[in-house]
């Protein structure tokens, strides 16, 4: 059986170097006695260095840099320097950097530079709103064909989906999707997957869930949305909190 895996997006938090490492290690202490969940945490760039090597935990970036290899690009961390550092994971096309102007041909070129390289691209997608009349999946498919252009179909087995509701995400949010519509969704993202590249292709892509995941509703979006794993924002923050979600996944599905 494959792992479920269970991603901490740290976004821009913690302040310090020393509450990074401190988090970490109580995380990789729970993380490494489990059997069916992989770990990743993603920190700040800067703080990245000093959690490699766990045993427990993977360690991945929130970007990376559409430029292959090294060069003339001020302010830009590459694939290939990622990689050479022990990063196996990266987020690419957050809805925070969309926000910020990334669009979706930036988002497949990061895509395909993370695959060339060799680390793994955790490609955030997701409707602003959703709709009765289902415009949001017109909006759902669009940006899987345009985020996933430029990837090579050989390649489309070493993708990860993060499907990210933008209207469930961050503070803001109202309350995370429920499963049962996740489950909808994901099928959809399935077939959206399935045009790009091809039926075995898609259904060897794994597709995590994001948006308000909690310990309270973690095993039921992995027993029932679907899903192969979550991208936890919030509550990745406070070690005891992401230790109950990574406990549920390792026991979802078992009663
Ligand atoms: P949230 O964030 O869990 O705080 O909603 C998820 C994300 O942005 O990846």
């Amino acid at each position: 059986m494959k792992k479920f895996l269970i991603v901490a997006n740290w976004k821009m938090n913690p302040k310090t170097v020393a509450e990074a490492v401190r988090e970490a290690d109580k995380i990789e202490k729970s993380a490494r006695k489990l059997k069916r969940v992989k770990t990743v945490i993603a920190p700040p760039l800067p703080f990245l260095g000093f959690l490699l090597g766990k045993k427990g935990i993977e360690v991945g970036a929130q970007d990376i840099s559409p430029d292959r290899g090294i060069g003339a690009a001020t302010g830009e961390v590459s694939g290939a320097i990622l990689k050479r550092f022990g990063v196996r994971y990266v987020i690419v096309g957050h809805s925070e950097r969309r926000a910020r102007g990334e669009d979706n041909e930036t988002v497949s070129e990061k895509t395909a530079t993370a695959l060339k390289e060799g680390v793994t691209p955790i490609v955030c997608v997701g409707e602003q709103k959703r709709d009765e009349e289902g415009k949001y999946l017109r909006e759902l498919r669009d940006e899987i064909r345009k985020s996933l252009a430029r990837v090579p179909k050989t390649r489309a087995k070493n993708i990860v989906i993060a499907y990210e509701p933008i209207w469930a995400v961050g503070a803001e949010a109202k309350a995370a999707d429920n499963p049962e519509e996740t489950l909808e969704t994901v099928l959809f993202i399935k077939k959206c997957l399935s045009e790009v590249f091809d039926r075995t292709k898609a259904d060897s892509i794994p597709i995590l869930y994001g948006g308000s995941v909690t310990p309270k509703n973690a095993a039921t979006f992995l027993e029932r949305g679907g899903v192969k794993g979550l991208l936890v924002g919030r509550a990745s923050l406070t070690p005891q909190t992401f230790i109950k979600i990574l406990h549920h996944a390792e026991n979802a599905g078992k009663k």
